[in-house]
């Protein structure tokens, strides 16, 4: 799948990019069957939410599940981001948020690439993101909230948030949520006639089998999830490989090592059965639990 000169252009001025039922339903299921079976197991890479049990955050599936597998070599994925950025692409991280129905945390505001560059060193904005719905997202269950063209300003001002979560997340105070809000187009809400306005907060919703892209400067959040309906979605960081992390700080599942180019696979792979590599399989190999605060130089790893 390739992109449009006008999709180029709105995602250079918003930052993202939604494509409702990208996927079929036939094409969700054997991902979806899957899920429970995947935050059933108590390992290291399945992240609950603060004092429960609900899956805040599954890591790397795509390394031990074929559904994922696939998923993550999907064309539909790949392809236009290969294609905004000239290259291949690695996988940097794979996540499926569970957003549990009455258990689903809050994320914090914050920006992607925030994150990579002050934990993995991340060279350079060069990744993306790119979230499927596993679920339909409504207005209730936790929809993604971004703000609209926040991409613009490049790395923004973020403290450390190590309690609020279950997971730390370098966060942007409420002061600049508020200036950015207001440079997007301010609170959304409606004018005399009734007519809406201010277009500060948006917040793609739709069924499963959606799709969006997200600039790693995009500054996002979601508030929690009160309804009986779950929000599981994938998330899938991108990175250009010759943007590949300098640092292991964080563990393997979170953060991966492994900067061959993605191969994409055939575009039905959803539906029909494709080899696929499954190295985490027989469970986490000891090493992914290994982290280091050293920078690594590219020669070595190159060697
Ligand atoms: C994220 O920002 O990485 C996840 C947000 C969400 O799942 O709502
Ligand atoms: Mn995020």
């Amino acid at each position: 799948m390739r992109l449009t000169a006008a999709q180029k252009e709105q995602f250079d001025r918003e930052g993202y990019l939604f494509f409702p039922a990208l996927f079929t339903p036939e094409e969700m299921k054997n991902l979806n069957d899957e899920v429970p079976e995947l935050y059933e197991r108590r390992e290291a890479y399945n992240v609950r939410e603060k004092g429960k049990d609900a899956v805040r955050t599954n890591f790397g599936a795509h390394l031990y599940s074929e559904p994922f597998a696939k998923l993550a070599r999907h064309p539909r994925m790949i392809e236009p981001v290969e294609d905004l950025f000239g290259e291949s692409l690695y996988m940097h991280q794979f996540k499926i948020n569970g957003k549990m129905a009455f258990e689903g945390d809050v994320w914090q505001w914050h920006q992607d690439y925030g994150t990579w560059l002050n934990d993995d060193m991340m060279p350079t904005e060069r990744a993306m993101n790119v979230a499927i719905f596993l679920d339909d997202v409504n207005d209730y269950n936790g929809p993604l909230m971004f703000i609209p063209g926040s991409h613009k300003k490049g790395v923004v001002d973020a403290k450390h948030d190590l309690t609020t979560t279950s997971y730390p997340l370098w966060t942007v105070d409420n002061e600049l949520i508020g200036q950015l809000v207001d440079r997007a187009g301010g609170k959304p809400g409606y004018d005399e006639a009734g007519r809406p306005v201010g277009g500060g907060i948006v917040s793609p919703k739709g069924p499963a089998g959606s799709m969006i892209l997200f600039h790693s400067c995009l500054v996002h959040a979601s508030g929690s999830n009160l309804t009986p309906f779950n929000r599981v979605s994938v998330y899938l960081s991108l990175c250009a490989v010759s943007n590949h992390i300098r640092r292991h700080k964080r563990p393997e599942f979170i953060a991966h090592r492994d900067f061959t180019p993605i191969e994409t696979l055939p575009d039905d792979c959803l539906l029909k059965h494709y080899p696929v590599d499954l190295p985490w399989k027989d469970g986490l190999p000891a090493s992914a639990m290994e982290t280091s605060l050293e920078e690594i130089k590219p020669e070595l790893q190159a060697a």
